[in-house]
């Protein structure tokens, strides 16, 4: 459903990505990993059309959605009016659609008891839920998540695999995840790929038996 050819991306003289291909099937969950710096965000907000590609081409099938690293959510809105406020600028008669539909999703990831809640009062693991329910609003094929365990403590880490494989399978959507979380990524993902200094240097499928998992690390 996504094929990236060829693109390229620079920062002034800071070469990014180069020359990177990738094809992302249909209802995947698609792994990037690497270290710091390697250009995973990058990545992410070319295919999110967030960044201009230099070269090559992003081909995608069907809409996208970003799920921001420090989630963004309004601060002065309650976690419904985060949900529909972009929404109902779109479909400005559809509002009690909007509000049925973002009750629905955040009722399917059991966070429905916070409708009326503002951000400031939510933990980590719930602020992201609240960012998920959001960026499932658009109803998107693909869903770009960026760096999802960072700032959660270890308990709540282990919820999000379970949360986004539900995630996955409920809402039929493809997701892309990039993370530094190698234990993480390995848990959740149907392929790897690792990034360093804006090179693909390794493809793996981590749930084959005999994954070539510590050639992972060995670039760290
Ligand atoms: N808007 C920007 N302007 C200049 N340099 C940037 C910008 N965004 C990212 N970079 C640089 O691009 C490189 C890759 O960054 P990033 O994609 O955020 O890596 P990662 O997500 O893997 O940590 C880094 O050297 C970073 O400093
Ligand atoms: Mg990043």
């Amino acid at each position: 459903m996504l094929k990236i050819r060829n693109v390229s991306k620079a920062f002034g003289d800071t070469r990014v990505l180069a020359d990177i291909n990738l094809e992302v099937k249909k209802s995947n969950i698609f792994g990037i990993a690497g270290p710091s710096g390697s250009g995973k965000s990058t990545l992410l907000r070319c295919i999110q059309k967030l960044e201009r590609i230099d070269g090559g081409a992003i081909e995608c099938e069907g809409k996208t959605a970003f799920m921001f690293q420090d989630f963004q959510l309004f601060p002065h809105m309650t976690v419904l009016r985060n949900l529909i406020y972009a929404p109902s600028l779109r479909n400005k008669s559809g509002a009690s659609d909007c509000k049925k539909q973002a009750e629905n999703i955040l009722k399917t990831l059991g966070i429905a008891s916070k409708i009326d809640a503002y951000p400031g009062t939510l933990s980590g693991g719930q602020k992201q839920r609240v960012a998920l329910a959001r960026s499932l609003m658009s109803n998107p094929d693909l869903l770009l998540c960026d760096e999802p365990t960072s700032g959660l403590d270890v308990s709540t880490r282990s919820d999000v695999v379970s949360l986004l494989k539900s995630v996955n399978e409920r809402f039929r959507v493809t997701i892309i995840i990039a993370s530094h979380d190698l234990d993480f990524l390995t848990n959740i993902s149907d392929r790897i790929v690792l990034l360093k200094n804006g090179v693909i240097v390794v493809d793996i499928n981590p749930q084959a038996e005999g994954a070539p998992i510590d050639l992972l690390k060995a670039y760290y």
